[in-house]
């Protein structure tokens, strides 16, 4: 990413060889307005979800009466088409044109080779460059306070997203896609869930373990990916953006996680939880293959070359 006469330039590979660029004005991607409607377009996704924060204290009925109400889930799904609109079209209005063409069998190796490149990194890859700067700092505390703040976003609530996928009947692929839903609630065992292995990391960095806690600090870049996630979730549409989107989010960021952990560790002396970097090091590399070889193989026999190049189409 370059920032450049008040723009960010994206690029990325296609499958097709090809690759996408995109130049963003940062004001209309980040500015105030964008982060205003991106944080009410996340809170209208969670009118899906139950969030039972432990902070709650009193009556429980009229927590949930006050959350959830008729008045509130109507309020949302009123302004969500609107308000989804609005925060996507900067990038959906540059994607448009844009090549996606892709063969089914083209798009499997493409994330195969994806995957096999992730787990040769996890042997011998650079070291990520954001995490070398904060290790070398003398802030760095601080630092990585900030970082492990942001994604409090995304790992406090993990899988809750993907619960939107739970309910209906699709067949084969329901069942492969839930076995890894399972893994990421605990399979029953609540100490093993994955969000609660973060609470445990935030409450040893003297932060709160409470989902909502941070939401007037999170970056608007932040906000956006997240965003994006509850909107594939919701909007059962996406389901096969969805699949492609699952595909990177369970095999592309092994290395991260792995060097991310090295470094908390590295940097408070081990005095900080670390389980939660180091079950996904190792549990995401069963789970990025389970994708490749039975989501994505499966939906990809299933739905054919004509739908392949959805999984990579983004918006
Ligand atoms: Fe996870
Ligand atoms: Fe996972």
């Amino acid at each position: 990413m370059k920032l450049l006469d008040n723009a960010i330039r994206l690029s990325y590979p296609l499958p097709n060889g090809k690759t996408v660029k995109l130049k963003l004005a940062t004001e209309e991607l980040l500015g105030v307005r964008m982060n205003k409607n991106v944080k009410r377009l996340i809170g209208c996704y969670e009118q899906d979800m139950l969030f039972l924060n432990k902070e709650i204290e009193g009556n429980i009925q009229q927590h949930l009466d006050e959350r959830y109400g008729r008045d509130k889930s109507k309020k949302a799904l009123d302004e969500l088409r609107t308000l989804e609109a609005v925060v996507f079209a900067p990038v959906n209005a540059q994607l448009d044109k844009v090549d996606f063409s892709v063969s089914a069998d083209q798009l499997k190796a493409f994330f195969g080779t994806q995957l096999d490149e992730e787990f040769a990194r996890l042997k011998n890859g650079d070291f990520d460059p954001t995490l070398s700067y904060i290790l070398n700092n003398p802030d760095g505390q601080a630092l990585m306070r900030s970082l492990l703040t942001q994604f409090s976003i995304e790992f406090l609530i993990e899988g809750a997203p993907m619960g939107l996928y739970a309910t209906g009947a699709f067949g084969t692929l329901q069942s492969h896609l839930l076995r890894v839903y399972q893994d990421e609630m605990g399979n029953g065992v609540p100490e093993d869930k994955h969000s609660h292995l973060y609470e445990k990391t935030m409450l040893d960095l003297g932060l709160s373990d409470t989902p909502d806690a941070y939401q007037d600090h999170f970056l608007t870049s932040n906000m956006l990916v997240s965003a994006y996630t509850y909107q594939i979730c919701h909007d059962k549409s996406k389901f096969l953006r969805y699949l492609g989107a699952f595909f990177r989010n369970e095999a592309c960021f092994i290395v991260w996680q792995k060097q991310l952990g090295d470094s908390v560790r590295e940097i408070y002396s081990g005095k900080v939880d670390c389980h939660y970097f180091d079950v996904h090091t190792s549990v995401d590399q069963a789970h990025g293959r389970w994708v490749l070889d039975n989501l994505i193989d499966h939906a990809l026999e299933r739905f054919g070359d004509d739908a392949a190049p959805i999984y990579y189409a983004v918006l």
